[in-house]
């Protein structure tokens, strides 16, 4: 039995560790061979397909330690891949025939909702047998609690917060921390809340600036002269508009609107504002002991799917336990919050403003 492993998409803390649960199993439980693959799909693109076997003695280690040792990408998708004269081609009939050039009988791919949904197509299309396993900071794969990286990446939110606290009340200043999450608002609320924001703004809650400078100009009514903002990557501008610039590639990107929030709180409340943008900070460091956990049961549970002929399916954490779901439901759309989540009530009855709490007076 030749089992293939992938790490796709953006990285985050627990990749290793999900890779040493899979070798573990695979190698010492079933006494397979596993074959990881670099890059994600461009490992299948290249020819020789880019592949290592991977021992027990060589992913030891990776418990602990953040990032991939496979490497991977969030660019480059094989069913629209960048040619050389700026346009795409389909390159997916390579990448599925890289599956059967390495002669194997399974591949776990480890992704987000968009990789996993790319992974699943090529396996329909190359008769792959796949197992998927959900990772992404940004937690918003459907049909499971949590997606390795996403608890890691709220502890180093939720530390900002608290650093940002000190300095903001020593200062009297209001403090705009912006974080990852694409679409969805996971990380700004859970660090919201374990940090003591006191305004915390997602793309699922349309907000105000009248609403956000009340809150601002409340607190400092009842004499505490600073305030914590923190918000999400995807959060519109006050006119409504999407906050995205254009990378290196073309690609669109979300950044942005902290500044722009920080700017007009200034301007509305005379506050002395000052903006941080945590960016990547939140995918690297070392995993956090909930998602070492649940990258040890996720990499055990798909290696025996697989051995149970259980394929099609993604590993999923629910009440404490491991179970699974078909990829097609999971990656169907991508997961935000539900403004009536009981994290959101929990934070409204604590006095989070989301900036919702009066009409638009601007
Ligand atoms: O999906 C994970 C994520 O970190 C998002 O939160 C963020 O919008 C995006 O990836 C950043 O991508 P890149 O690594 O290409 O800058």
């Amino acid at each position: 039995m030749r089992l293939g492993l992938l790490t796709s998409g953006g990285d985050c803390a627990g990749l290793n560790a999900v890779i040493r649960a899979v070798v573990t199993r695979a190698v010492l439980g079933h006494g397979w061979q596993v074959l990881g693959i670099r890059q994600a799909t461009h490992g299948l693109l290249s020819r020789p397909v880019d592949a290592l076997p991977l021992r027990t003695e060589g992913v030891a280690g990776g418990l602990n330690h953040g990032g991939t040792l496979l490497g991977t990408t969030n660019r480059g998708n094989p069913f629209a891949y960048p040619s050389k004269d700026g346009g795409q081609t389909d390159r997916s009939e390579v990448v599925a025939a890289g599956y059967h050039e390495l002669g194997l009988d399974a591949l776990i791919g480890v992704g987000g909702d968009g990789s996993l949904s790319i992974l699943r197509r090529l396996a329909t299309q190359g008769g792959w047998k796949l197992v998927g396993i959900p990772k992404t900071i940004d937690n918003d794969v459907r049909h499971t609690e949590h997606a390795i990286g996403f608890n890691s990446a709220v502890a180093i939110a939720t530390e900002a917060v608290d650093r940002l606290h000190v300095t903001a009340a020593s200062h009297s200043r209001v403090m705009v921390l912006e974080v990852m999450g694409r679409d969805a608002g996971h990380i700004a609320l859970t660090a919201g809340v374990a940090g003591g924001a006191d305004v915390i703004l997602i793309p699922e809650i349309p907000y105000t600036m009248a609403a956000i400078c009340a809150k601002v100009e409340q607190r400092r009514r009842t004499g505490r002269n600073f305030s914590i903002v923190v918000v999400a990557e995807s959060v519109r501008g006050p006119g409504g508009e999407t906050i995205t610039y254009k990378d290196a590639h073309g690609q669109s990107r979300y950044g942005g609107i902290g500044e722009m929030i920080a700017r007009e709180i200034g301007l509305r409340t005379g506050a002395e504002t000052r903006i941080t943008v945590l960016g990547h900070v939140q995918r690297g460091g070392s995993p956090s002991p909930l998602d070492r956990v649940l990258a040890s049961a996720f990499g055990v549970y798909a290696v025996d799917l697989v051995a149970a002929g259980r394929f099609d399916r993604m590993v999923a954490w629910r009440n404490r336990r491991v179970v699974d779901v078909p990829i097609a439901e999971a990656v169907a759309q991508f997961q935000a919050v539900d403004p009536d989540d009981a994290l959101v009530h929990t934070a409204r009855g604590l006095g989070i403003a989301f900036g919702d709490e009066i009409e638009d007076r601007r």
